[in-house]
């Protein structure tokens, strides 16, 4: 089995890559392409890369490379991991919006949006490639804003899935307060990428015991504080929001705090820095405590599971997945991506039915599903007007003058990334 990850040479890597090297009976990677334009930082990464496997006893190839046609021929899966622009574009995302009094997210709001308008041409090109060089080639997307990127693939016809490792964070966290191994923890995870809620833990699996109730009577204090809301909105709710509804349910509270620390996006390019250092020890043969600082922990566990399902091997038969609705939730539209479980194999994801929704949450996935539809729109086409149509309907923007400001703003600072501008 042949992998490809488009933009290898990320920090991100070794976590990829000791997931691969300890659960390798469940995905047998024979040859491992990491693919990145900027060569220094891939051999640095790649090389560690190398140093796992080796100090793991894993007899696979890691093969590094800046020629993506090369890096993806005959892959069986590509895995994109990219961000355009890099931390500096992301501190743009997470700084002007301020400026409004709107949350700086790179993936929430309106930076998200910029986000979205960088990456979605750079990702359809990368696809399009894929296709030309092996049109059954999965294409697994970590690449942010998930949501959209993963309509954007699927509207274009691709084999695509969109991940992200909230769900498995999740899991992770409920099955050490419960005492029990994360695979006997069965998540009903309902929502959009990065707008989800657990609304259900059960054991064992879709069928088993809902033990949410139980949970946050003895755990609550714990998960809230996790989630840095109060408890009494746990209590109230019932579920357990992801930590992305932080921006909406504490929006005021989030914008004055981002106002008085310097941005996620300078910490984890400090972060960056150090660890590329650590890459660079000869000695260094495994994944540093560092890396556990960032928020992707777990991916190369929510990767491995989804690669082996795709390509007919042994994960697990349930997973957490981006893909399109099809009536799943019968408040959106069909063609909406929405991030819930889903059935997985070699065809691709089947989402499980989803009880009905309390109006609480489909009112604002319905909502966050219309911005991207329109965002979606505005990476595809452009125009100034199509940026202003995504940010009025986004609900931490609404109001007209925020959105003239904000789309005023994206594109200043966006110009080099967007063809149209
Ligand atoms: C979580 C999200 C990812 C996001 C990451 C940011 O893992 O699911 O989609 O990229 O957080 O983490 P960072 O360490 O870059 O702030
Ligand atoms: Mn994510």
């Amino acid at each position: 089995m042949k992998l490809a990850v488009v933009g290898g040479g990320s920090t991100y890597t070794p976590e990829l890559i000791d997931g691969f090297a300890r659960l390798r009976d469940t995905l047998p990677v024979e040859e491992l392409v990491l693919v990145d334009p900027a060569a220094e930082r891939l051999e640095l990464v790649g090389g560690l890369a190398r140093r796992i496997f080796a100090r793991q006893g894993h007899g696979g190839r890691i093969v590094t490379t800046s020629d993506l046609d090369a890096g993806i021929e005959g892959a069986d899966a590509v895995l994109l991991q990219l961000r355009v622009g890099g931390q500096a574009a992301r501190e743009q995302d997470e700084t002007w919006p301020l400026e409004c009094g709107c949350v700086g997210q790179e993936t929430t709001g309106a930076g998200g949006l910029a986000k979205a308008l960088r990456t979605v041409p750079v990702v359809l090109d990368i696809a399009e490639r894929v296709r030309r060089t092996n049109p059954g080639a999965w294409i697994i997307d970590f690449t942010n804003p998930v949501g959209i990127v993963t309509r954007a693939l699927l509207e274009a016809g691709h084999k695509a899935v969109g991940l992200c490792n909230v769900a498995i964070g999740f899991q992770r966290k409920f099955a050490g307060l419960l005492g029990i191994a994360p695979v006997d923890v069965h998540l009903d995870h309902v929502g959009l990428n990065h707008l989800t809620w657990e609304m259900g833990v059960r054991l064992g699996g879709p069928e088993g015991e809902d033990i949410l109730p139980k949970l946050l009577a003895v755990h609550g204090e714990a998960v809230a504080a996790d989630l840095r809301l109060p408890r009494h909105v746990l209590d109230r709710l019932g579920v357990v929001p992801s930590y992305y509804l932080r921006y909406y349910y504490a929006h005021d509270e989030v914008v004055r705090e981002q106002r008085t620390k310097p941005s996620r996006a300078a910490e984890v390019a400090a972060m960056e820095r150090e660890l590329l250092k650590m890459y660079g020890d000869p000695e260094l043969a495994e994944k540093p405590a560092l890396l556990g600082k960032r928020g992707g922990a777990y991916y190369s566990e929510a990767a491995v599971d989804l690669a082996a399902s795709l390509l007919g091997g042994a994960g697990n038969p349930y997973q957490v997945v981006n893909t399109y609705n099809k009536g799943t939730l019968p408040f959106l539209p069909d063609d909406a991506v929405i991030e819930v479980q889903a059935a997985v194999g070699r065809s691709g994801p089947l989402p499980l039915p989803v009880p009905s929704v309390d109006p609480l949450y489909a009112g604002l996935m319905a909502d966050v599903t219309a911005y991207e539809d329109l965002a979606l729109q505005a990476a595809l086409r452009g125009g100034r007007d199509r940026v202003f149509r995504a940010l009025l309907a986004h609900p931490l923007v609404g109001q007209y003058a925020y959105a003239d400001a904000l789309t005023d703003q994206l594109i200043a600072h966006n110009r080099e990334h967007l063809a149209w501008a």
